[in-house]
């Protein structure tokens, strides 16, 4: 049977940002937002057992991966899913799922400076938010993550970027984000659920989990989440829990100053030294130089990121 293709394109509420200096900026055009398939569909295909099982590895992955795994010890506290949210197949725009990326890999990437598989990508996230350590491609949990996720984008037109796909890129204060008014949106707004420790844990009331924000189970300093914008984008679309694009309880600037808080808090320390080989590309958002301007990591980490985002401008022009 064949299944049509759901895109649905939104020209009024979602707008297309303009390029500003960020890898990630959006395209022009108009954004569209894809549905997945619907999880009945999986039982059709040859491989509807590694696709579940694909699955269940994004829900559940510190069950299976994580410091006391059942199949392997390569992650930390996190599932895949506390980022990439619904199994990685969250509709609402900027939900950060994986409907990108069947129709745009193998990819090339400024961080890596090479075309990436989806395993390399996978791997990653694996070594960087989950802090952990690389899987083997030809393990089965490494041919499950794959076959799922190109599942879940194969009626996607190659090439297309779906909007739901991304991480907002908010606009830039003219200050540098405060990590004390960060501190104070945290109390009223994250921290009934990611706890006064930033360690989260499970609810008492129901088998939610909540994911640390920072301390030693979570995302280590290589991380996109680590990156000021990457983590207010987030914020911004999906946080607190169950809030959509369109529907955010935060301002920009209260997503900016909350992302800088988080990220002021002490998590795993690794660096990754062979990322962006060349230098003029690097993220300007990225804490750790060198640098080919002459801004500080402090400024490279909380802002203002407009002037050095200018003089990225004048120098590529
Ligand atoms: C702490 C948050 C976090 C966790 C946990 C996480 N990721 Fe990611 N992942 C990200 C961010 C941030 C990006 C980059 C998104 C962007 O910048 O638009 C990303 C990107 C990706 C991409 C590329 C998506 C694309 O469209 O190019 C894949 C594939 C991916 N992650 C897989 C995984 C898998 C598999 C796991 C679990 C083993 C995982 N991630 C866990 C934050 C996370
Ligand atoms: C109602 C509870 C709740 C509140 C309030 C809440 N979160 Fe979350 N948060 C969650 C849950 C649950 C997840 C994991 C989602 C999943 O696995 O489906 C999550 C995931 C995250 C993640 C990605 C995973 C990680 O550990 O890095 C970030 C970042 C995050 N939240 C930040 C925030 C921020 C910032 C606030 C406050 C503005 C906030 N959250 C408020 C429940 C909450």
């Amino acid at each position: 049977m064949v299944v049509a293709v759901t895109a649905i394109y939104f020209r009024s509420n979602i707008k297309p940002h303009a390029a500003n200096g960020m890898e990630e900026a959006d395209a022009v055009g108009p954004a569209a937002l894809y549905l997945p398939p619907d999880t009945s569909q999986i039982r059709q295909s040859v491989h509807a057992a590694l696709i579940w099982y694909g699955r269940e590895l994004i829900v559940n992955t510190r069950k299976y991966l994580g410091p006391d795994g059942i199949v392997k010890q390569v992650s930390n506290q996190l599932n895949c899913q506390n980022c990439h949210l619904e199994a990685g197949a969250k509709t609402a725009a900027y939900s950060a799922n994986f409907l990108g990326v069947a129709p745009n890999y193998p990819l090339y990437r400024d961080r890596s400076g090479m075309m990436e598989t989806i395993q390399f990508r996978v791997n990653d996230c694996l070594l960087r938010s989950m802090n952990g350590k690389r899987l083997d491609t030809a393990s089965r949990e490494m041919k499950a993550l794959v076959a799922y996720i190109l599942w879940l984008g194969k009626d996607v037109p190659s090439g297309a970027k779906p909007v739901n796909s991304k991480i907002e890129q908010l606009s830039y204060l003219d200050r540098a984000a405060d990590t004390i008014n960060g501190k104070k949106i945290y109390a009223v707004k994250c921290r009934l659920c990611h706890g006064a420790n930033g360690y989260g844990g499970y609810s008492i009331d129901s088998a939610l989990y909540y994911p640390p924000l920072w301390g030693p189970g979570s995302y280590n300093t290589g991380a996109g989440m680590y990156r000021l914008s990457r983590l207010a984008g987030f914020v911004k679309n999906n946080m607190p829990f169950g809030v959509n694009h369109g529907e955010s309880q935060l301002s920009n600037e209260e997503c900016w100053d909350v992302a800088a808080f988080i990220n002021s808090k002490p998590r795993p320390h690794k660096l990754f030294p062979n990322d962006w080989p060349d230098l003029s590309k690097k993220a300007i958002d990225h804490p750790f130089g060198p640098y080919t301007d002459g801004f500080s990591e402090q400024q490279h980490k909380y802002g203002p990121f407009g002037p050095i985002a200018n003089e990225r401008r004048k120098k590529i022009n």
